[in-house]
């Protein structure tokens, strides 16, 4: 028999919308299936004010239907000049969620990022004293550490001293990838989450070199070996609620991901929650899908749980999947994970009146 599950709405606790045509094109995929996301503010410039978060979730609303449901949580991005007045007050009329720290360099858009972790600290101050959670890219930037360290070098030098200084200020640390994270986190007293991705608990690092060299398996921070996959997954299954589903869907034109020096960024909302259902299935733990994708964001997060539902079914046979979507006159590549996923979302999807613009045209790279 086809099994199903019924699980609550979904949240993405970390999306990258873009702007403008891009986010007409990707927006759909979130907005039908998560109740709620929180919107990365790594834009050019970055959303850094709360004038520029208006702006921006106006432009995101109004790419909506009128009426639809679906609600883009803002983020303030972190810069050595950020004004902590404009934080707490973007936190206190609920506009903003988090703060987004981007040490300065480490990703995509980050170059106004933080430099010196001596100039925020004021505003660190003033978040801790209104309990006003910071999202942080935990990578050094410092091109002496192999690229493969970063992450556990992050949290022993940066992470580890900065939640000392500031033990009220609740974190999460984004898209974790390596067991030195996931054993941080396990072993903090209070105030720490992560986000997990759902390409990082799919595929491991040997993905990026499988047969030549895969731009659309590369993103930041990098997927690591096997060993630090199998603990992600373990972490994620746990039912521990520190760890909870941030995709980190980061769409790039198919022409920046396959260049000279190509994008960092795996675009994976139209099968994200797919991905995670099969590896909870491969992991025998379907039971604690709903606490990783629904429940425990959420009240890290302090906000309610989403009150409706959604049904998942087992996808028996491979069902074609799209590659890519049109976005202006590009396209962007799905995420490709290894094998089909295993699971589809039958019932609860909420879609925007209109298909979005899907582009099936491109051969297997
Ligand atoms: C993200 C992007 O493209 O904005 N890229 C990525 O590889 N994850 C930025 C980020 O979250 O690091
Ligand atoms: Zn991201």
């Amino acid at each position: 028999m086809t099994r199903r599950l019924t699980v609550t709405r979904p949240d993405d606790w970390h999306l990258h919308l873009r702007d403008g045509e891009m986010m007409r094109a990707v927006l759909p995929f979130s907005a039908e299936l998560y109740g709620r996301a929180l919107v990365m503010p790594n834009l050019s410039p970055p959303v850094r004010t709360p004038a520029d978060a208006r702006a921006y979730r106006a432009r995101i609303r109004a790419a909506l239907p009128g009426g639809h449901p679906f609600q883009p949580l803002m983020t303030a991005y972190l810069s050595d000049d950020t004004d902590p007045a404009g934080l707490a007050q973007g936190f206190a009329e609920g506009l903003f969620h988090a703060v987004k720290l981007y040490p300065a360099g480490a990703t995509t858009n980050s170059r106004a990022g933080v430099t010196d972790f001596e100039r925020v600290h004021r505003a660190i101050e003033v978040m801790e004293r209104i309990d006003m959670p910071l999202s942080v890219h935990g990578e050094v930037v410092d091109s002496s550490v192999d690229i493969f360290d970063r992450e556990a070098v992050f949290v022993e030098t940066v992470l580890d001293p900065l939640r000392r200084r500031f033990p009220g200020l609740r974190v999460v640390l984004e898209h974790v990838t390596t067991r030195e994270a996931v054993d941080y986190v396990r072993e903090a007293a209070a105030g720490l989450a992560a986000t997990i991705t759902p390409h990082h608990l799919a595929i491991d690092r040997n993905a990026l070199f499988e047969g030549g060299l895969r731009p659309h398996m590369y993103c930041l921070p990098v997927a690591k070996r096997a060993s630090h996959r199998r603990a992600l997954r373990a972490a994620a299954v746990s039912g521990d609620s520190r760890f909870f589903l941030g995709t980190d869907s980061a769409p790039h034109p198919r022409s920046a991901k396959e260049s000279d020096c190509g994008c960092a960024g795996i675009f994976n909302a139209p099968n994200a929650l797919a991905c995670v259902a099969t590896v909870f299935d491969e992991e025998g733990a379907l039971q604690a899908l709903e606490a990783f994708t629904a429940h425990s964001g959420a009240d890290f997060y302090r906000m309610p749980r989403n009150a409706d539902s959604i049904v998942l079914e087992e996808a028996l046979g491979s069902a074609p999947q799209p590659e890519a979507v049109a976005a202006g006159g590009e396209s962007v590549r799905i995420f490709a994970p290894p094998a089909a996923p295993g699971w589809k979302v039958v019932e609860g999807l909420r879609p925007l009146g209109r298909p979005p613009a899907r582009d099936d045209t491109i051969p297997e790279a």
